[in-house]
This record gives structure tokens, C-alpha cells and sequence, in this order.
């Protein structure tokens, strides 16, 4: 479980430490290198309702911004954010300069 791993987004640059995974919940840690973006995307859901919890734990000097369509809640800035990954579009913008860290946890009800 705990391993840096690759997964179908690899190619756009960002590392995924999985701490935990099943149907219902999982934890990751991401490391967003320089150049590396998320697309426009909804996340699985597996007919449930997926939420997903997350923790800016680094954000870069420049890009690396989360855009949602729909938060639930966004504090400190965006560094803590709740959204409904399954419904709501969302994406990270390239990190033009330096890394981004985030702690992601998620919970399909
Ligand atoms: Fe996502």
C-alpha cells in the first residue's frame, strides 16, 4: 500500500503515494513536479457519491492552480478544499515554478 506509483495521468508529471485504497475510501499524496497539470475531469465514482478532502500541504511559487466548477467548502485560501469530485469538474493548471503538495482524501457514499 504504501509505494509511489504510476497511474493512467503519470504522463503529465505529478507522483501519487497511495497510503490507502478500497471502493469506499482512500488517502494519497501527490507531488506535482514542475511542468506537471491535472486536466478538466470528473473523478469515479462507482454509482456513489464521491467527495474528495483536500490539504495543500506546498503550494508551488507560480501555477499549479485547483480550479472546481462547484466547492463545498474552500478555506485558507484554497489550501483546504471539499468538493464533489464525481459531479464537479475540476483541474490543476501546469506548475510553472517550483513543486506542489497535496494530501487528498476521498469517500464514495
Ligand atoms: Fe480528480
Amino acid at each position: 500500500m504504501f509505494r509511489w506509483g504510476n497511474d493512467k495521468f503519470s504522463h503529465l508529471g505529478y507522483r501519487l503515494f497511495t497510503f490507502f485504497y478500497s471502493e469506499r475510501f482512500d488517502c494519497y499524496l501527490f507531488h506535482y513536479r514542475e511542468g506537471s497539470y491535472i486536466p478538466r475531469h470528473k473523478d469515479p465514482s462507482y454509482g456513489k457519491r464521491h467527495y474528495r478532502f483536500n490539504i495543500v500541504l506546498k503550494k508551488p511559487k507560480e501555477g499549479g492552480d485547483f480550479i472546481c466548477k462547484k466547492t463545498i467548502l474552500s478555506l485558507f485560501n484554497g489550501r483546504i478544499m471539499l468538493f464533489r469530485a464525481d459531479n464537479s469538474y475540476h483541474q490543476i493548471t501546469p506548475i510553472t515554478k517550483g513543486t506542489r503538495w497535496l494530501l487528498s482524501f476521498g469517500v464514495r457514499l
